[in-house]
């Protein structure tokens, strides 16, 4: 590996590196974002296949008045802490409201994407001038200590648009244990699951019929050529999603459509490919109402309530620490 890049890109390397060296071959979902990623992530947001956004804006819209009781618990003031947060359009529903009942709230951005949180801070300070925000630029993973602040107001923690679907079930456990450990008693959680459904309302949202979805996945070739030197020939790819009814989850790959050869030069190397051999590229978990609660209680937490849209598609479910 190159040792001239700077420690971002060098860690993008090395899981580049042991995705492509791995049997099946597999890339992080989290490089998706850079800002062509954010770009597209927004235009699928409006796709009529991703039902995902119009359901917790459903949830957002219809209940926001209840969802402002349970963040303000008898008093007023709060810090709002959205993780992943993206363009914040949904979230901005919810501001909106919170808003018209007090101005002693705060709103922080942590994302990994500069340009969603440039989007964000942009629309923000346009819609809600009084509303003091932050944007904290790296991997929710990384910045998770520094959320420790006891003399602070009441946390609350957003984790929204079903972000936790692409970690498997131990990851989910062990991420929200560590959102635990930075969570005073009085501080809350709040999430967005997106629930099991129809197989073929689901699959459409992953593999929408103008290639959106495929131009999102594709992306990220486009992004190891462009920051890591690589020769992918982006045509000699393709896009197929599915999803397993039996472990609720959709998944997402590249198939290499042709027996191929692709040099990467910030690694000094070439990777094989067999004709019609995947890249796993994501994978976005469905959920039922009894593995959330299963997943608050192994994780120290109680659900407090869940907000579910009209046609029992998706869930925003609030978790208090046990
Ligand atoms: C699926 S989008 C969802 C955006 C938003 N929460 C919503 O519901 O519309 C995921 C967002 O999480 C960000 N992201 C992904 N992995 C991340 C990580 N490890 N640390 C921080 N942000 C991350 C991406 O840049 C992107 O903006």
């Amino acid at each position: 590996m190159r040792t001239s890049l700077s420690p971002e890109l060098n860690q993008f390397a090395a899981d580049v590196l042991a995705g492509l060296s791995a049997s099946p071959k597999f890339l992080s979902s989290k490089y998706f974002y850079d800002d062509e990623g954010t770009r597209l992530f927004q235009e699928i947001m409006k796709l009529p296949e991703y039902y995902l956004t119009g359901c917790e804006h459903e949830i957002f819209s219809t209940h926001a008045a209840e969802i402002y009781r349970s963040f303000a618990n008898c008093g007023s003031e709060f810090d709002l802490i959205e993780l992943g947060a993206g363009d914040g359009s949904k979230t901005s529903v919810l501001i909106d409201h919170f808003l018209h009942q007090t101005e002693k709230i705060s709103y922080t951005a942590i994302d990994i994407s500069q340009e969603a949180l440039d989007t964000l801070t942009f629309k923000f300070s346009e819609e809600f001038p009084s509303l003091k925000v932050f944007a904290r630029r790296g991997d929710y993973f990384r910045i998770l200590e520094s959320l420790k602040s006891p003399d602070k107001p009441r946390k609350i923690i957003m984790f929204l648009g079903s972000n936790i679907g692409n970690f498997s079930r131990q990851q989910s456990v062990d991420f929200f244990r560590s959102l635990r450990a930075v969570m005073d008693d009085s501080d809350v959680l709040f999430l967005g699951f997106d629930l099991q459904k129809d197989p073929r309302v689901i699959v459409p949202a992953y593999d929408d019929a103008d290639g959106v979805t495929a131009a999102f996945n594709l992306n990220l070739l486009s992004r190891i050529n462009r920051e890591l030197g690589g020769n992918f020939d982006i045509d000699k790819f393709s896009h197929y999603a599915n999803y397993r009814p039996v472990e609720g989850s959709a998944r997402s790959y590249l198939i290499s459509r042709e027996r191929q050869s692709v040099q990467i030069s910030a690694l000094n190397r070439s990777f094989e490919f067999e004709q019609w051999e995947a890249i796993f590229m994501e994978i976005s978990q469905k959920y039922s109402l009894k593995i959330i609660s299963d997943l608050a209680a192994e994780s120290g937490f109680r659900i407090k309530e869940n907000f579910i849209d009209g046609r029992n598609f998706y869930c925003n479910s609030l978790w208090r620490p046990l």
